[in-house]
């Protein structure tokens, strides 16, 4: 092996080999922001500190952290010293790793292009940014020879990047489902649990500290969307524009919907979906109807899970932690390891170059609305449905005793398009007065 040795300090910590570059003995870190996660890091570091340097014959050493205010107290066992509020006080040649915890895309973006850039490897948790610019960020550390993985952007402690980049890589991924948002999972299992409609059960998971102030990223499907795009790239080698994603939030889900769901032998979850046929991949974040036997259905409270079907695995289902210091804390620690150990950029199930995002949209629907309750009502909605070629997989029917009665259809598989087009037709009956709900029905 030829290795050219070409930063000579008081320890070699960098070596360029055949294989790309390598970093030796004690690692000098840098990190961006000591958040929630920066703590759960350095608290699981210190912890695990003996094991985790014999396995990487190498310490940590965390040399700068960047914060706002520097003589902030922390509950972290860093000496005042190493902290800084101005990212020029980094000293980039100097550090082999910069660990990026600030979130957001700006300034975050340029934090790490210059760390790319002076030769340092990167890890990130930041799911935004590696959703809209993960593309050029990994370009950057090819073209500088240095890696940056983010597995703790999506699915907080769940080794899921890793997982498909490496034990999966093998097979063909041809289909993903997951729980990515804990808050949604949160309060849709409250509402399911609890028979509360989502507004009370949002204000109860905000009480309790499991749902932000601003409830927007979570609940309207932006941060599921994020993720998403980053394990497509991964599993599908197709990295969408955020915008490319089909995204729809849980406000409008009421309990009518999850109890009748639950008659039905479904539950109600915030599912991200990636769908991979031979030229395509569809990618959608919407909450859908699962059996109540799928192993997905069993992920409640802030839980998150992704299913994965491989070409040759079969099934496979990855459960834990999807927020939190430690497990997240954990997982970019992983990383840290990951990069000092091997160094090597993952393969990938990058081998769909051709593939291009697309919203087909065929599902199976649950549709409840309501109608006057009289003779005959349910026969003509059936039969406007089989106008459209819509063909029906149950009803039900509830009589409540006064003028008007819910209907609630789940329908074969067909073109959201299409299901639209009928929709709007069965609205404009007499006999109709509200289409309440229109959810995807996963199988
Ligand atoms: N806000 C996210 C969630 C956690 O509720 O799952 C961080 O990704």
């Amino acid at each position: 092996m030829v290795v050219i040795l070409y930063l000579i300090n008081t320890s070699v910590r960098r070596a360029w080999t055949e294989e790309g570059m390598i970093i030796l003995g004690k690692q000098r870190i840098g990190i961006l922001g000591m958040g929630t996660v920066a703590k759960g890091f350095c608290k699981t570091y210190f912890m695990n500190k003996n094991e985790i340097d014999n396995k990487i014959d190498a310490s940590l050493d965390i040399e700068k952290v960047l914060v706002k205010d520097i003589d902030k107290k922390r509950d972290v066992d860093l000496p005042h010293s190493v902290y800084v509020d101005d990212f020029n006080d980094f000293n980039l040649e100097e550090l082999d790793i910069i660990i990026e915890l600030i979130g957001g895309v700006d300034p975050a973006f340029e934090y790490i292009k210059k760390s790319l850039e002076s030769g340092c490897h990167v890890i990130t948790a930041n799911k935004e940014l590696m959703a809209k610019r993960g593309s050029e960020l990994l370009k950057i550390a090819k073209n500088n020879n240095v890696l940056i993985r983010y597995e703790a952007s999506v699915g907080g402690g769940i080794p899921l990047i890793s997982t498909i980049n490496d034990a999966l890589v093998s097979n063909k991924i041809v289909r993903m489902m997951g729980i990515l948002n804990g808050t949604t999972n949160y309060i849709l299992t409250k509402m399911t649990k609890e028979r509360i409609e989502f507004d009370v059960a949002l204000k109860q998971a905000q009480e309790l500290g499991f749902a932000e102030a601003d409830p927007t990223a979570d609940v309207d499907g932006f941060d599921a969307s994020y993720k998403l795009a980053i394990l497509s790239k991964d599993a599908f080698g197709v990295i969408p524009e955020p915008e490319e994603i089909l995204k729809q939030g849980i406000r409008n889900i009421s309990i009518e919907d999850i109890k009748y769901g639950l008659e039905l032998g479904y539950k109600i979850k915030l599912l991200a979906i990636g769908e991979r046929n031979n030229e395509h991949v569809e990618l959608s974040v919407e909450p859908a109807l699962i059996p109540i036997d799928h192993p997905i259905a069993s992920v409640n409270n802030e839980y998150n899970a992704l299913f994965i079907e491989g070409n040759s695995i079969g099934e496979v289902m990855l459960f834990g932690k999807g927020a939190g210091a430690m497990p997240t804390g954990s997982a970019v620690l992983a990383d840290v390891i990951d990069v000092i150990k091997k160094n090597k950029d993952y393969m990938g199930n990058n081998n769909a170059k051709n593939i291009i995002v697309k919203n087909i949209g065929l599902s199976a629907y649950y549709v409840r609305m309501e109608v006057l309750d009289m003779p005959g009502v349910l026969g003509k909605i059936a039969v406007a449905f089989g106008d459209y070629g819509i063909s029906l997989d149950s009803v039900v029917q509830r009589a409540r005793g006064g003028r008007f009665a819910p209907l609630i259809f789940i329908t074969h598989e067909i073109e959201r398009m299409k299901l639209n087009d009928a929709l709007k037709t069965i609205e404009n009956k007499e006999y109709v007065t509200e289409i309440q709900s229109i959810i995807k029905v996963v199988k």
